[in-house]
C-alpha cells in the first residue's frame, strides 16, 4: 500500500542515517481543526493534506497529528475504540495512507499520536471485559476490583481521575474499573501480555504503513504502583501536578519503552523515533524516558510551564541542557498544544483580560528564544498567526470533558482548539470550503485579520515572522543541531548567549523586560521579533524582544 521516501531500507555499507529528529521543528496538527475538506465544520484528513504546503511554506521539519482514530469522541479522539481505523469524521485508512505519501512528497515527516494507556469504553476488548463479567480473564486487561465498603459500594482506592471525580466507575455486576481520565477512557492494564502484544502489533500496522514516529499519550501512565495503594492524603494529582504519585511514572514503565525502541529500530531508512508526553515530577525524572535504548524525545513540559521570566527560563533551560546531555537525548522546547491556554495569552498576563499585544509581542520573543535552543521545537497549529486563546466560548459548545466534570484540570481546553482561519472575510474563515459555513466551535470575527492569506505577504506579519525565523534556523550552521550554549553576560532581565557551530557562530539577545534597553551590538543582525534601534555600537533592544545576531 505505501510507496514513501522513508521505508527504503538503507542499502548495505551505506552510511547511517542522519539523525533527523534531534533538531527537528515538528508541527502539531490537532486534526479537528485544522482544516475541514468536506463541509461538515469538522476538520478531517484530507482537509489536512490540502494544506500541507502551508507547512512546508513555514518550513518545518515534521507534522504530528493528534489522534483521528475510531472514536466516540468522549475526550476528543484521545478515547480509542479501534487502533487500526481511521474515524469516518476524520476519512479512511486510504487518506491516512495518501496523507503519509503527500507529507513525505513535500519533505514533511509524519508523526501520530499512540494512546496506550487508557482506550474507549467502546472498545472491543472493554465490551468484551463488560459482557463476560466478574472472573472472566479477559477482564484482566483492565484494572478490574471490587470495591471496598460492606455491599463493596466504594470505590477500591482513593485515586482521583485527571478530569475530576473518583478515578473508579462501577459496573452493573458490582465491580469498578479504573479510569485516569473520563469514565468513557478505561486504563489498560499493562501487567497483561496481551496488551503488550497488542501495542507491538498496533506501532507496526502504522510503521508499515509510513509513519515516522509516534507521540506517545500519556506515556508515564501506563505502569501502576503494584497492588493500587491508596494515595492517602487530600491532595490529588492533575495532569500538570508535580506530586508522585502511585500511577505516574512508575520504573515499570521504561521496559515497555524498550521494547518499542527496538519495533521502531527494525524499520529501515530515516529513523523512526517516538516522543513521551510525560508529565513528570522534574526534567531528570522525563530524561529517563530517553536513555539510549529507550525513546528520543520527551516534551519539555516544565519548559512550557515557565513564566515570561529571565532568571526562571534561565533555570530551565540550563536544567533542561544538563539533563538531556546527561543521556544523549536532544533537548525539546514548546510552548503550546491543545490542553493548554495558547502562549499569547498566558504571556498577556490575566485570565483572558490580559493586555494582547503584550502578550502576542512575548509570544513572539518566547518564539524567536526557543528557536535558537539546541535540540527540538514543537509547535502548535495557529501559533504561527499568533492566535490567542479563545476564553469567550459559550458553554453550550465546549466539548473538552474536563469541562463538565468540574475542577480536574486547570481552565478548559476549548479555547486553544478553535479551528485555523485560513482566508476569507466570513467564519469559518476557509476552514472549511464554503463561506459561512459550519464550524465545530466558533470562531471569533477578529480571526478575519489573522488568517494565512491575511496575513501573508505582510512583512509584519506573525506568519511571514515565523516563516523567516524557520528559513533562518535551516541556514545558519550554529542553530539547531548542537547540546549546549553558553551564557553572555547581560543585565538583570536580559537573556544573552552564544552558540557555535561549524562554520558560524551566533548570539541570541532576549529583553524580557517592560523597557527598552540599549544593549551592545555583539554582531550583524539576523532577525529580531520587533524593530529594534540602530546605534552606533549599541542596539536598542524594546521591552520583550528577542533578537538573533550572526556573531
Ligand atoms: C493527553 C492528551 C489529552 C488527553 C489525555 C487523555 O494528556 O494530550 O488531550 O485528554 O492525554 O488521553
Amino acid at each position: 500500500m505505501t510507496q514513501n521516501v522513508t521505508a527504503a531500507p538503507a542499502a548495505p555499507g551505506s552510511a547511517p542515517a542522519p539523525q533527523w529528529w534531534r533538531d527537528a521543528v515538528i508541527y502539531q496538527v490537532y486534526p479537528r481543526s485544522f482544516a475541514d475538506g468536506n463541509g461538515d465544520g469538522m476538520g478531517d484528513l484530507p482537509g489536512i493534506a490540502a494544506r500541507l504546503p502551508h507547512l512546508r511554506d513555514l518550513g518545518v521539519d515534521a507534522v504530528w497529528l493528534s489522534p483521528f482514530y475510531a472514536s466516540p469522541q468522549a475526550d476528543a479522539g484521545y478515547d480509542v475504540a479501534d487502533y487500526r481505523a481511521v474515524d469516518p469524521m476524520f476519512g479512511t485508512l486510504t487518506d491516512a495512507d495518501a496523507l503519509i505519501r503527500e507529507a513525505h512528497a513535500l519533505g514533511l515527516r509524519v508523526i501520530f499520536d499512540i494512546v496506550p494507556n487508557h482506550c474507549s469504553d467502546r472498545h472491543e476488548w472493554f465490551l468484551q471485559a463488560l459482557r463476560e463479567g466478574p472472573g472472566a480473564p479477559v477482564r484482566d486487561r483492565f484494572h478490574f476490583l471490587p470495591g471496598k465498603g460492606p455491599d463493596g459500594e466504594l470505590p477500591p482506592n482513593d485515586w482521583e481521575s485527571v478530569f475530576g471525580g473518583p478515578a473508579w466507575t462501577r459496573v452493573e455486576d458490582g465491580e469498578w474499573y479504573l479510569h485516569l481520565f473520563a469514565p468513557e477512557q478505561p486504563d489498560f492494564n499493562w501487567d497483561h501480555p496481551a496488551v503488550h502484544e497488542e501495542f507491538r502489533s498496533v506501532l507496526r500496522f502504522w510503521l508499515d504503513l509510513g509513519v515516522d514516529g509516534f507521540r506517545v499519550d500519556v506515556a508515564h501512565g501506563l505502569v501502576k504502583a503494584s497492588g493500587l495503594p491508596d494515595i492517602g492524603h487530600g491532595e490529588q494529582v492533575k495532569l500538570l501536578g508535580k506530586q508522585e504519585v502511585p500511577y505516574f511514572d512508575q520504573d515499570g514503565v521504561h521496559a515497555i519503552y524498550r521494547d518499542w525502541r527496538r519495533i521502531l529500530a527494525e524499520y529501515g531508512g530515516a529513523e523512526r523515533i517516538a516522543v513521551a508526553e510525560a508529565w513528570t515530577p522534574t526534567v531528570e525524572r522525563s530524561a529517563r524516558y530517553l536513555r539510549h535504548d529507550e525513546l528520543h524525545q520527551a516534551f519539555n513540559f516544565e519548559y512550557l510551564t515557565t513564566d515570561w521570566d529571565a532568571a526562571a527560563l534561565r533555570a530551565v533551560i540550563d536544567r533542561s541542557l544538563t539533563a538531556m546531555n546527561a543521556v544523549d537525548a536532544p533537548a525539546t522546547w514548546v510552548l503550546s498544544n491543545h490542553d493548554v491556554v495558547r502562549h499569547a495569552t498566558r504571556f498577556a498576563d490575566g485570565d483572558g483580560d490580559g493586555d494582547a499585544a503584550r502578550g502576542l509581542r512575548r509570544a513572539r520573543a518566547a518564539t524567536l528564544l526557543m528557536l535558537a535552543l539546541p535540540g527540538s521545537a514543537y509547535l502548535y497549529q495557529g501559533e504561527e498567526l499568533g492566535l490567542p486563546e479563545v476564553t469567550e466560548l459559550p458553554d453550550e459548545v465546549r466539548q473538552d470533558p474536563a469541562f463538565f466534570r468540574g475542577a480536574g484540570q486547570d481552565g478548559t481546553r476549548d479555547g486553544c482548539r478553535v479551528p485555523l482561519p485560513w482566508s476569507g472575510r466570513r467564519a469559518p474563515f476557509g476552514f472549511g470550503p464554503a463561506e459561512g459555513g459550519p464550524s465545530w466551535l466558533p470562531q471569533p470575527d477578529s480571526w478575519q485579520g489573522l488568517s494565512v492569506a491575511a496575513q501573508t505577504g505582510d512583512p509584519d506579519s506573525t506568519l511571514e515572522f515565523y516563516r523567516r525565523a524557520l528559513a533562518v534556523r535551516r541556514a545558519h550552521p550554529a542553530l539547531g543541531a548542537g547540546r549546549d550554549i553558553v551564557w553572555l553576560p547581560s543585565p538583570e532581565g536580559v537573556l544573552a548567549f552564544r552558540r557555535t557551530g561549524r562554520g558560524g557562530s551566533f548570539v541570541c539577545t532576549v529583553n524580557l523586560t517592560a523597557s527598552p534597553l540599549s544593549l551592545p551590538t555583539p554582531g550583524t543582525l539576523l532577525l529580531a521579533s520587533a524593530d529594534v534601534g540602530p546605534g552606533a555600537g549599541r542596539t536598542v533592544l524594546p521591552a520583550d524582544t528577542t533578537v538573533w545576531w550572526a556573531a
